[in-house]
């Protein structure tokens, strides 16, 4: 049984990841300062070590606690709004940490949560991970950062890692125990259901004459449930003897702001209040993952994240957050 930390795993995507490794029977740790996350997210763990990764100290007693067999590595500042206010905060918080992480874990294998961010605005979608990595945010050059820190350690010390770069994370464990619950909330599909069940008073649709079927962003969404998935596939491949790679992790499909518009209607049974506002400086038109690498290095396929179903979580988990 393998033995597995999980940094951030009080907080959205981490939390179900731990959900889903419990549920193969594995032992797992979470390392969190719950800055974002929650504690009752934390208590499906085996062990929860409030730890911060900007503390070197801190790290190595966590990471020292008991022999690891992987890390999964989701812990980080993923504002990107905060992150063009505040980017020395985000440099400074994200890559320390990872640094101080890469430093204690020693040949302990690595998954880290990078991020569609990476590429920036693509010229060509779908996206391929060979597609120039182009940040347009301190967030997403934070997280490229990180991807290179990996790779010269895996070079200098033989760390070994595999970088996942998720478009949109989205849906809500279908037994509702963990979901999306952030403040302040910037995604789209939370924003527009708290909108539709009354939590908020109305959406704010950034541009509608995007080069786009319908002028509204197209985005690519993919269930937590699946990014677990290939979390559980990439720490498996890295066990196998895998050698460092970088692999997208997405739906593969593309839907726009206002077709996810379209489906929170028909849940909320009556038209969401949507205000259409400017573009938003540094938001692509269009970000739809190729997935057919991670398809072709760990077997992984998403298997949770087809709209409709996906939104419905999310909108259970909302009404009973
Ligand atoms: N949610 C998405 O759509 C998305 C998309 C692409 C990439 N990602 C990446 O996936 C990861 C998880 O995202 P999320 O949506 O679950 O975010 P989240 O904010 O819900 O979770 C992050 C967790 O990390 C913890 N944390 C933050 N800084 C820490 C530190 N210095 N030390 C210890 N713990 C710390 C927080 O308390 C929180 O529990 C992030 O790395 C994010 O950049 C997320």
């Amino acid at each position: 049984m393998p033995t597995v930390l999980v940094t951030g795993g009080a907080g959205y995507v981490g939390s179900q990841s731990v959900l889903h490794f419990k549920e193969l029977g594995w032992r797992v740790l979470v390392l969190d300062n719950l800055s974002t996350g929650h504690h009752r997210f934390a208590q499906y763990s085996d062990l929860f070590c409030r730890a911060d990764l900007i503390n070197l100290e801190e790290v190595r007693r966590a990471i020292g606690i008991e022999p690891l067999d992987g890390i999964v590595h989701c812990a980080a500042r993923s504002l990107v709004p905060e992150s063009i206010r505040e980017p020395v905060l985000y440099f400074r918080e994200n890559i320390n940490g990872a640094l101080n992480l890469i430093q204690a874990a020693g040949p302990i294998p690595i998954v880290f949560s990078s991020s569609a961010a990476t590429y920036g605005e693509p010229s060509k979608v779908p996206i391929a991970e060979d597609a120039t990595a182009k940040p347009v945010n301190a967030y997403g050059f934070s997280k490229l950062a990180i991807e290179q820190a990996l790779a010269f350690s895996g070079e200098a010390y033989g760390t070994r890692s595999v970088c996942l770069r998720y478009f949109n994370a989205a849906g809500a464990d279908p037994k509702g125990r963990v979901g999306e619950h952030h403040a302040p909330e910037t995604h789209l599909i939370p924003n527009l259901i708290k909108v539709a069940q009354g939590q908020l008073g109305s959406f704010k649709q950034y541009g509608a004459d995007y080069p786009t079927p319908d002028g509204s962003c197209v985005r690519d969404f993919v269930h937590t449930l699946d990014i677990a998935k290939a979390h559980e596939a990439a720490l498996r491949y890295l066990w196998g003897g895998g050698s460092a790679t970088t692999l997208n992790i997405g739906s593969g499909t593309g839907f726009s702001v206002r077709e996810v518009l379209g489906v929170v209607n028909e849940l909320a049974e009556r038209p969401v209040a949507v205000e259409v506002c400017e573009r938003r400086k540094g938001d692509p038109a269009s970000l739809v993952a190729d997935i057919s690498k991670a398809a072709q290095v760990l077997g992984w396929r998403p298997q949770h994240s087809t709209l409709k179903p996906m939104i419905e979580t999310a909108w259970a988990w909302h009404a009973h957050p």
